[in-house]
């Protein structure tokens, strides 16, 4: 069969990787694509917002079955317009990506079906929203409503911070119209996991566990980013809670959405805080997780695409996935400067010798190619992928591959995976 994945990140180099080696698979394009995917699927110089021309391509290749990666095309609606062509597509249509796209749709669905997470209001109005802080008091987190490239969110630590977050999304619109209202939520502590869980709407599978290490310094200091660094399984994921996150929320949410008249198909991915063995949901995505996707298809033993055309059909009922039994550690390389402005375009050595190392695996994210070489391009360029026996084996696997993979001003965390190593 032929497959197009949709998106060009680390996380879409990874899914191309994975559906790479299905017996199922004939040929794999990915629009648009980067260096490293282009070493096992053709790239398409069409964007992953471009969803017309993404449609014409799917027709007139005659692909088999559609893969999304990122968020954006799903909120547009890209599901809706290639299942109205009669094409096979996994992912949630537009109305079940609100999951994401849209922080009050996620939050009033939660309250409706007793989902735990933090207690909040949701404001269209400037003046109100700032009372609700004044007489909430901090710490207190503000969310944009709308997507805002995973910016959109202001952990505030006073209520001064608070309000001049308020300030800046409802009257300075520094988001424009994903600002149009905010959500005011409880801060909650605790220790953030990832979980994720293929839907066909109805059933749903499970995957492993994992974290990702969103600040961008070493001992969670720094600013938020996309992700640093990730690791599967995640050891605060604990077999009994690992139950109690399927009871309490995965299948609440899948059903809440079906019972909604709004199923959710695809891969589902619920960020949680974790205290005292107790899961809250922070938010959904709906969408693979990046870098989580790169430490868990590392793991996975079973072929993923049947998995994803079940789930694209409306027909999941396989209730397992094999794993290896080993540990994964992503760390990701990024641009000096990142998550603010960088410099692009500096040419990165080592990438063939880091190839050689066994179990690593160096998946691509901002890189591109200029005069024949492979250069920086995006904030995170790389992600450098270990397995191992043991999480320890897996960070030294990962990091023998930074090692030998050089650019000027690249930075990287040399602590991931040490959360799972502490406990
Ligand atoms: P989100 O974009 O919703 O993933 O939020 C980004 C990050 O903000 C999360 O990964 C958390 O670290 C933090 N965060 C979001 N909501 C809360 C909350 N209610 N309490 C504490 N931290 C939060
Ligand atoms: N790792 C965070 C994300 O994919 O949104």
């Amino acid at each position: 069969m032929k497959i197009l994945v949709i998106g060009g990140g680390g996380r879409e180099h990874t899914l191309v990787w994975k559906i790479s080696q299905s017996p199922l698979v004939d040929k794999i394009y990915c629009a648009p694509g980067n260096p490293g995917i282009a070493e096992l699927a053709e790239c398409v110089h069409i964007g992953a917002e471009e969803i017309d021309a993404l449609l014409d391509f799917a027709k007139a290749e005659q692909v088999d079955l559609t893969v999304v990666g990122p968020e954006v095309p799903l909120t547009m609606g890209i599901v809706d317009i290639f299942q109205a062509a009669g094409l096979e597509i996994f992912g949630p249509d537009k109305a079940a990506a609100q999951i994401e796209g849209s922080k009050k749709f996620s939050k009033d669905l939660m309250a409706r079906y007793n989902i735990p997470t933090a207690a909040y209001q949701s404001f269209s109005d400037h003046a109100q929203a700032v009372a609700y802080i004044r007489e909430q008091g901090a710490p207190i987190v503000v969310k944009a409503d709308g997507l805002a490239a995973g910016k959109g969110v202001i952990v505030a630590m006073t209520e001064d911070q608070a309000i001049a977050a308020v300030d800046d999304i409802m009257l300075n619109q520094v988001f424009g119209d994903a600002g149009a209202s905010v959500v005011i939520e409880e801060f909650m502590d605790g220790e953030e996991a990832s979980f994720f869980a293929f839907t066909d709407g109805k059933n749903i599978l499970p995957l492993a566990s994992s974290q990702d290490h969103k600040r961008l310094n070493d001992n969670d200091e720094g600013p938020n980013t996309g992700g640093m660094g990730a690791y599967s399984p995640a050891p605060v994921v604990t077999d009994e809670l690992y139950q109690v996150i399927v009871d309490t929320v995965v299948k609440p949410t899948i059903d809440g959405m079906a019972e909604d008249g709004c199923p959710y198909s695809g891969i589902l991915y619920v960020g949680l805080m974790i205290k005292d063995g107790n899961p809250r949901v922070v938010e959904y995505n709906a969408r693979f997780g990046d870098p989580e996707a790169q430490p868990l298809l590392m793991r996975m033993k079973s072929d993923i695409v049947p998995v994803l055309q079940a789930c694209a059909r409306g027909d999941l009922q396989q209730d397992s996935i094999d794993w290896y039994d080993k540990a994964a550690v992503c760390v990701v390389l990024a641009s000096g400067g990142y998550p603010a402005a960088y410099e692009k375009g500096l040419p990165i050595s080592g990438l063939d010798a880091a190839a050689e190392i066994e179990d690593v695996m160096v998946f691509h994210a901002g890189t591109t190619l200029k005069d024949g070489r492979i250069v920086n391009q995006g904030g995170r360029v790389l992600g450098v992928t270990g397995l191992g026996d043991t999480v320890r084996d897996a960070i030294d696997k990962a990091y023998a591959g930074v090692k030998v993979i050089h650019w000027d001003k690249v930075h990287y965390r040399h602590d991931i995976g040490a959360r799972a190593l502490n406990r």
